[in-house]
C-alpha cells in the first residue's frame, strides 16, 4: 500500500509522516530531505545552482542515503546541514529544475517498489504517485506553519524572527504552488487533515486513523 502525504512548508508533514510510517509498520520517504540533499551537494561541488544540466548531473551522481532519520550524502551525516534557512532558500533551484525532478521522481518511484510506504512531499500524489490507495493533504495556516517552522529553525541553532520566517514561507508557497511541473497541489481524491490546533500526537492519530478507515474500506471491495 502506498500513502502519500503532500502540503505546504511547515504543515508538520515530516514529523507526522514518520510517525505515522512508525505505526503502520510502513517504510518512510521523505522527498524534500532528496531535493535538499541535491542543493547542499551542488553547493558542496561549488556549482553554479542556476545551471540546470551541472545541478541535474550532481542529482544523477550523488551517493545519497535515507536511512530512518538520518540522510547521508556521500556516506557523510547532512541530517541538520540539509536543513538550514540557506539551504531550504536555495532549494528551489532543485525543485525548479526539470531534469532533477525527473531524477528524483524515478528514483521515488523505485524506492516505493517494494512494498508499503508514506511518502511525503509535494508532487506525491499529482506525479509521483497517481494511483496510491491513499492519499492526504496535510494543511495548517500560514500563522501556525510560521510558528513552527521558527520554533524548529530555532531548536536548529538559527537566529531569525517571526517576520522574516513568514515572509520567506510566503515566497515559498508561491514557488511550490506555482511550479510548472511537480506544483502543489491538491488531487479531487485526496483527503484533507488540517493540524491547526492539534498536538503532534493528534495530527498522527488522525493520520493512522484516516489510513485504517481507508484500508478498511479497500478490503471490503
Ligand atoms: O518539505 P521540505 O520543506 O523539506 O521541501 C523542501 C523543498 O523541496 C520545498 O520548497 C519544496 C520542494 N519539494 C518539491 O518540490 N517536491 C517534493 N516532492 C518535495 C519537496
Amino acid at each position: 500500500m502506498i500513502v502519500t502525504l503532500d502540503g505546504p512548508a511547515g504543515a508538520g508533514k515530516s514529523s507526522a509522516a514518520r510517525q505515522l510510517a512508525q505505526r503502520l509498520g510502513f517504510r518512510f520517504l521523505d522527498t524534500g530531505a532528496m531535493y535538499r540533499a541535491v542543493t547542499l551537494a551542488g553547493m558542496q561541488a561549488g556549482i553554479d545552482l542556476d545551471d540546470e544540466a551541472a545541478l541535474a548531473r550532481v542529482a544523477a551522481e550523488m551517493d545519497l542515503e535515507l536511512t530512518g532519520e538520518r540522510v547521508l550524502l556521500a556516506g557523510q551525516s547532512v541530517t541538520r546541514a540539509i536543513r538550514t534557512f540557506e539551504v531550504t532558500t536555495l532549494t528551489r533551484h532543485a525543485a525548479d529544475n526539470q531534469q532533477v525532478r525527473k531524477l528524483l521522481v524515478d528514483r521515488q518511484r523505485a524506492w516505493a517498489a517494494a512494498g508499503n510506504v508514506v511518502t511525503e512531499g509535494r508532487d506525491q500524489a499529482t506525479v509521483v504517485f497517481p494511483n496510491a490507495e491513499c492519499k492526504i493533504y496535510l494543511t495548517a495556516s500560514e500563522g501556525e506553519r510560521a510558528r513552527r517552522r521558527l520554533a524548529d529553525l530555532l531548536a536548529n541553532g538559527e537566529d531569525l524572527t517571526y517576520d522574516e520566517v513568514l515572509q520567506k514561507q510566503r515566497a515559498r508557497d508561491a514557488q511550490d504552488r506555482d511550479r510548472p511541473y511537480g506544483g502543489l497541489a491538491r488531487t479531487p481524491d485526496s483527503i484533507e487533515v488540517n493540524t491547526d490546533g492539534l498536538t503532534p500526537e493528534e495530527v498522527v492519530d488522525q493520520l493512522e486513523e484516516t489510513v485504517r478507515r481507508v484500508r478498511a474500506e479497500l478490503a471490503r471491495r
